[in-house]
């Protein structure tokens, strides 16, 4: 921390001499998270925040399919990415080619997109949820659509997920992420043999026999908010490292147990490259202006349901 300080004190410096604003995801390291982060929390929280935002800059402190989503909410300001590579397992699963040849075969029947695909594949779809959200959107397209079935893709684990929450037939395609899906029911049993007044917290991403053998599933926001709220004494979450980091900040009687894995891109976003992209104003994330306004239909009709 005392080494990383004065690049933290400069690049709050630069966001002001530029206007410019940092959405930090829940999976940065706390360094970026509590040191520059103007805005912290889930995929969904970061949508809404850039549309909000009237920084004319705004450093996407997340993985590529944030800076876009961020873009197609906000085409007039600058949206920039610290690391191009910085990609995602599920994103990188479907093309907008995919879900036309989708569409073809099933046709009349909607479809709903998780947040984490890239803009092409959004454009291609009726409208956008997360991990926060995906039941009540299934729910909602099934209704307006007037059917009792719904494509929703592409993660299939959280397709799973949400069908078991459902009576809604769920389409759904073989994404997963790469982090989420190394995790075993038995990483969960060893917890409870070593640990057995922990709770265990686990994200819809993870597989099925994670899910059941956790004792709540939800978004990194909904997991903040269940420590915030209940204060277990000890806490296991099933999720991507840097969260217990974050949420322990705010919840410091609270002990976090392991076990986590990293997700390699979201560890591309550094101090360091985050200066650099506010020094440089690199790497500008850009979306074509037939994409954008068809994304955008997606992720505001998510954006406008109800709470
Ligand atoms: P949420 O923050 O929406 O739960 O998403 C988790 C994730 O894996 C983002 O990449
Ligand atoms: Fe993608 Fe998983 Fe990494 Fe999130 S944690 S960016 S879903 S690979």
């Amino acid at each position: 921390w005392r080494t990383q300080a004065p690049l933290i004190v400069e690049i709050n410096r630069l966001k002001r001499e530029k206007n410019a604003a940092i959405l930090a995801h829940n999976y940065m390291t706390p360094d970026i998270f509590h040191g520059v982060g103007d805005f912290v929390g889930d995929s969904l929280a970061l949508a809404k925040e850039a549309a909000k935002s009237d920084a004319t800059i705004i450093v996407q402190a997340g993985v590529h399919f944030m800076a876009e989503t961020s873009k197609v909410l906000s085409p007039e300001k600058k949206i920039l990415i610290p690391d191009l590579k910085a990609g995602c397992s599920l994103a990188s699963s479907i093309t907008g080619a995919d879900v036309r040849l989708i569409k073809q075969r099933y046709p009349g029947v909607p479809v709903v997109t998780y947040v984490n695909t890239t803009a092409d594949v959004k454009a291609e779809t009726d409208i956008c949820c997360t991990s926060a959200n995906a039941v009540q959107v299934v729910e909602w397209a099934a209704q307006q659509w007037g059917t009792d079935k719904v494509i929703l893709i592409p993660d299939e684990f959280l397709a799973r997920n949400v069908a078991r929450q459902t009576d809604v037939e769920i389409i759904a395609w073989a994404g997963h992420c790469e982090v989420h899906k190394r995790f075993t029911a038995q990483d969960i049993a060893d917890m409870r043999a070593a640990w057995p007044g922990a709770e265990v917290l686990a994200h819809p991403e993870c597989p099925a026999e994670i899910l059941e053998a956790a004792d709540f599933a939800g978004s990194t926001a909904a997991m903040n908010d269940y420590v915030a709220a209940r204060k277990p004494a000890q806490v296991v979450l099933i999720t991507e490292c840097s969260m217990a980091s974050n949420v322990q900040a705010e919840s410091p009687a609270t002990q976090f147990i392991g076990p986590c894995n990293m997700c390699p891109h979201m560890k591309r976003i550094t101090l360091k490259n985050i200066h650099d992209a506010l020094v440089h104003e690199r790497f500008e994330v850009t979306v074509d202006a037939d994409v954008l306004d068809r994304a955008r239909l997606a992720v505001q009709r998510m954006i406008d349901l109800p709470p």
